[in-house]
């Protein structure tokens, strides 16, 4: 199901491929049935549409969010990240497979999954009501990157995704309600709302089984974060943090704050 997901290029077919496998796995789970995690080889690259064309993040023209354009430039970014982030919680599961987890590692991404495959389609909507598509602008080449970096270490990949990158979203995504508030943007409000509630879980679903492997490694949690974002996170850690919402995603401020001062790698 998640080899499926990844090899589906169509954003609008992936995520509603990537529900329906979710609805299944959560209808056999309720039904006391739950199906068994298989082995399959995710590819390399998830499958991606013709557009976006992907550019460098330096070629990816400024946004001005006071402007109708700029506003249409932030919410084609986030449906970006939305849907690298689709792939990312699917990739986890066969990725790793050798590694025996509980059953609830898998529920945790295959939820994270159909929230973020909703994320998309919900600013997608919004982009469709302004005339504008996902796949209209250019947009960042690099989101795999973290993906590629931590493909053979599932502590790396837990510190890198759902640790520093999805924390880093609740830190900004106030900011970008704000934006949208101001120019009364009501159905992109809403849209961003629903995706600042939920990204809090799926940063505690990395909090919570980053913590289990290291309990299971007699590994010290702080010290092993510290030193798996040194080794696979290029940029530095950029404050200000949302300390209230990390910490209610068991990040607590000794993880991130000494990486804070840290030049990009
Ligand atoms: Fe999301
Ligand atoms: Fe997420």
């Amino acid at each position: 199901m998640a080899v499926e997901v990844l090899t589906t290029a169509d954003g609008r077919e992936k995520t509603a491929l990537s529900r329906r496998h979710a609805a299944t796995w959560f209808a056999a789970r309720a039904a006391g049935d739950p199906l068994p995690v298989g082995r399959a080889d995710p590819p390399d690259f998830p499958a991606r549409p013709a557009r976006p064309e992907l550019l460098d993040p330096r070629d990816v023209p400024r946004r001005r969010p006071g402007s109708p354009e700029g506003r249409k430039a932030i919410l084609h970014a986030i449906a970006h990240i939305e849907l690298n982030a689709v792939d990312l919680h699917w990739d986890i599961i066969p990725r790793f497979a050798d590694t025996p987890m509980p059953a609830g590692f898998y529920d945790d991404w295959v939820k994270a999954a159909d929230d973020e495959s909703k994320h998309f389609n919900l600013v997608c909507d919004a982009l469709e009501a302004q005339g504008s598509h996902y796949g209209a602008l250019p947009a960042h080449a690099g989101m795999w990157r973290a993906a590629e970096d931590t493909a053979r270490d599932l502590m790396g990949r837990l510190a890198v995704v759902p640790m520093v990158l999805e924390a880093r979203g609740l830190d900004v995504t106030p900011g970008m309600i704000e934006i949208f508030r101001q120019a009364k943007d009501t159905q992109s409000v809403a849209a961003l709302e629903v995706i600042y509630s939920e990204e809090v879980a799926h940063v505690a679903y990395g909090s919570k089984w980053f913590h289990f492997l290291c309990g299971r490694h007699e590994a010290d949690p702080k010290d092993a974060f510290h030193d798996l974002v040194r080794r696979y996170f290029h940029g530095g850690l950029k404050p200000p943090f949302n300390e209230e919402k990390r910490a209610e995603a068991g990040m607590p401020p000794d993880f991130y704050w000494p990486l804070a001062s840290e030049p990009a790698r």
